[in-house]
């Protein structure tokens, strides 16, 4: 094989497994919203208003994931730890659950990108 037919079957290798990993993350159908629904819905709502059905239990009201002014005070890096560590890492509510025994960080980012849409973009 000349090094053209090489690097041509390197770089055809390299497309087919990128399409796969694509195909194989659209079809297990893991979104933000999906996440987000399973995980945090209980206490953050359906929408992310913050009205649960655990709402109503607990003595700190869950963050309104919808309120644009307070979300904007928050960067991405402060959710992911409050996502990942739990509300204690900063300084919230130990009310807030850690997630990382239950979510990667590729998913804590997939529920990230759904808060800022739910906050400030305008969609559900
Ligand atoms: C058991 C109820 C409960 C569940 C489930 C829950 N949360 Fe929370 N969360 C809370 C409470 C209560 C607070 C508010 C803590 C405070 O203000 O002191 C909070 C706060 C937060 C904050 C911090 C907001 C801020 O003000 O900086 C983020 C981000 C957050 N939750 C995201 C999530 C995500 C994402 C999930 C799902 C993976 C989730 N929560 C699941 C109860 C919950």
């Amino acid at each position: 094989m000349n090094s053209v037919n090489r690097i041509t079957s390197f770089f055809l290798l390299a497309v087919t497994l990128y399409s796969l990993s694509v195909t194989a993350q659209a079809e297990s159908g893991i979104t933000g919203k999906s996440l987000y629904q399973a995980y945090c819905s209980q206490c953050h709502g359906l929408y992310g208003d913050g009205f649960g059905v655990n709402s109503y239990d607990i003595d700190v009201a869950p963050r309104d994931h919808t309120d644009a002014g307070e979300m904007n005070a928050r960067t991405n890096e402060d959710l992911f730890k409050a996502i990942k560590f739990g509300g204690k890492s900063v300084n919230k509510s130990p009310l807030m659950p850690n997630w990382d025994g239950n979510l990667d960080d590729q998913e804590i980012n997939l529920i990230i990108k759904h808060l800022r849409k739910i906050c400030c973009e305008g969609g559900q």
